[in-house]
């Protein structure tokens, strides 16, 4: 695990810290962007039902400014992760394509502990524009003291393996994020020993929940300071069952039997 980064101003340290478990040090962020690229996500079509109570058991919500304002209670205690990219959407070719959308002003408004922004590595035609949109979402950002969650987006056709993911990884943290949301591989030590900063994974495709919490374990044991899951979570057949033994895997280090053991009592107590 990275340690966290030390050279911050109070309010970026508050911010930053906002989002982990004090005791175990890691963090889960509930990722329910989807829409913002793929319109009505399965098991997003509610949003209010999405997030409320799933979110209770999670450290942090990532989510759009639209999503913020029609389905979240603002007397919720939890940090927000703000979605400020945006460009294209899932039936473009030239796939996250992305620049800044929601300028820093309007972070703060919505009292946003973490901004977040996909760059896009090696593709021919976004990569240069998401990097100079990057650069200067995280100029904004850092001038108000908002840790920036760089994500690392992956191209149609690019390999998910650590040769790359190293390289997007890194370049995300040399451009300036504080924590670097990524995919897990094969290899996965080399992407978080390689990264500046820390690393969380995200869930991508629905899969069994045994192996959606496996491949946290996995990411986790390789040195990833926590998870930032969306589709594994709000497509599990118990959302709020899933958060929680997520929550058993990260905060409390359990095995996956155990954690998968715990959703199951979870589920059947309904
Ligand atoms: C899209 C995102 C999503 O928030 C991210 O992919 C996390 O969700 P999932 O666990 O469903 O992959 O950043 O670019």
């Amino acid at each position: 695990m990275k340690p966290h980064d030390p050279h911050m101003d109070w309010g970026m340290k508050n911010r930053y810290l906002s989002v982990f478990n004090k005791k175990s040090g890691r963090t889960i962020f509930y990722a329910v962007d989807h829409g913002y690229f793929m319109g009505p996500t399965t098991g997003l079509d509610d949003m209010e039902k999405a997030i409320h109570p799933v979110v209770d058991y999670a450290d942090a919500l990532m989510l759009t400014r639209g999503a913020l304002r029609s389905a979240v209670d603002p007397w919720l205690r939890k940090p927000i992760s703000l979605r400020i990219s945006s460009g294209t959407s899932i039936l473009n070719e030239d796939l996250l394509h992305e620049g800044l959308a929601v300028e820093i002003e309007e972070a703060v408004r919505l009292n946003a502990a973490f901004v977040a922004f996909s760059v896009m590595v090696g593709t021919p035609t976004s990569e240069r524009d998401t990097i100079l949109e990057f650069s200067r979402a995280v100029d904004q950002a850092e001038r108000y003291g908002i840790p920036m969650l760089g994500v690392v987006a992956v191209g149609r056709g690019l390999n998910r393996d650590a040769r790359y993911l190293s390289l997007a990884t890194r370049m995300v943290g040399e451009l300036g994020a504080r924590l670097v949301k990524t995919y897990y591989c094969e290899g996965f030590e080399r992407v978080v020993d390689t990264s500046l900063v820390p690393v969380v994974i995200a869930g991508g495709k629905k899969m069994p929940e045994k192996a959606a919490l496996q491949m946290a374990r996995n990411a986790l044991d390789a040195g990833a300071i926590g998870v930032d899951m969306g589709r594994n979570v709000f497509q599990a057949e118990n959302p709020v069952a899933m958060m929680q033994a997520l929550a058993k895997l990260v905060h409390e280090d359990g095995t996956v039997e155990d954690a998968y053991a715990y959703y199951e009592e979870l589920k059947a107590k309904g």
